[in-house]
């Protein structure tokens, strides 16, 4: 399928978990892909795979949360391939501490990697969509923004706070031709979750089945469950779909609570 043929796709933490799933699917699909991310090594082995398989993807090393590598992004999608049509502002960082054990640079780093960037990446690629007239950007968020996980209120904060962001987005900026999407994303297994489970007593593979049996669906989500849903929510089926943040969490959000 070429589902996004010659479309301009700019992914952040394009090269571990969702962010990856999502760089193979674009590309695949025959999109013009810039993926971008703070891992450098994976990011070019990702490059030179994708093109030995013939599709077009360029990895920009860079952090989201200074404004200049942003930058530096959106320019290099533009020039290189003359437009922007999607975004999926993706990198996150997870830390955990309760609020009483965190320090500022939990803190500040948490902020500025799941909210701070998102905001950036929003502010550089939206002057380039308008100027368009068209554009789509997808944030990942999580079920976070609306679970008061035990050990996470920063990280929980920070989600909120994008899902807060997203809103605002649509008001400002809809009306010239920029649609904002998000998905929120329950347990999916990749390397963030494989660290969140470091310092339990409980090795990886029994946590993962013993959370697995409290998912309705009866197992964790895969980076390609998010792969899929982002495709859906940035293509022109899903042109009314606008403000929305779609929960991809196997029916943990409809237990009830006891
Ligand atoms: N895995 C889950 O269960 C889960 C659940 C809910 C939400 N999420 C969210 O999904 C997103 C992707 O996470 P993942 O699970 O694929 O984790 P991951 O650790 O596999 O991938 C994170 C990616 O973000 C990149 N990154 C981190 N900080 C960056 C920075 N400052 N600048 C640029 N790139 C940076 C990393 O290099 C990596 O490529 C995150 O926003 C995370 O909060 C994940």
């Amino acid at each position: 399928m070429n589902r996004f043929k010659s479309k301009v796709v700019l992914i952040t933490g394009g090269t571990s978990g969702i962010g990856l799933a999502c760089t193979e699917l674009f590309a695949r699909e025959g999109a013009r892909v810039v993926t971008m991310s703070i891992q450098r090594e994976e990011g070019q082995g990702l490059e030179a795979r994708l093109s030995q398989e013939g599709h077009e993807c360029v990895f920009h090393c860079g952090d989201t949360s200074v404004e200049a590598d942003v930058e530096a992004a959106v320019k290099l999608a533009v020039t290189r391939y003359g437009r922007l049509d999607i975004v999926h502002a993706n990198a996150g960082l997870l830390r955990n501490q309760k609020i009483t054990e965190f320090t500022l640079d939990d803190f500040h780093a948490l902020i500025n990697v799941n909210l701070l960037g998102p905001a950036l990446i929003a502010k550089h690629s939206i002057p380039v969509m308008e100027r368009q007239g068209a554009g789509v950007i997808c944030f990942t968020t999580s079920v976070a923004a609306e679970i008061g996980f035990p050990g996470h209120a920063i990280y929980c904060a920070s989600k909120a706070g994008l899902v807060a962001m997203i809103r605002c987005l649509t008001t400002d900026h809809s009306p010239r031709g920029v649609r904002f999407v998000a998905v929120s994303p329950g347990t999916i297994d990749t390397p963030i979750l494989a660290k969140s489970c470091e310092g339990w007593d409980k090795p990886k593979d029994v946590l993962y089945a013993e959370v697995a049996k409290k998912i309705p669906v009866q197992r964790m989500g895969t980076p390609d469950d998010v792969a899929g849903a982002v495709a859906f929510l940035v293509s022109d089926e899903a042109g009314f779909i606008n403000g929305s943040v779609v929960h991809l969490e196997g029916g943990t959000l409809a237990l009830p609570p006891w």
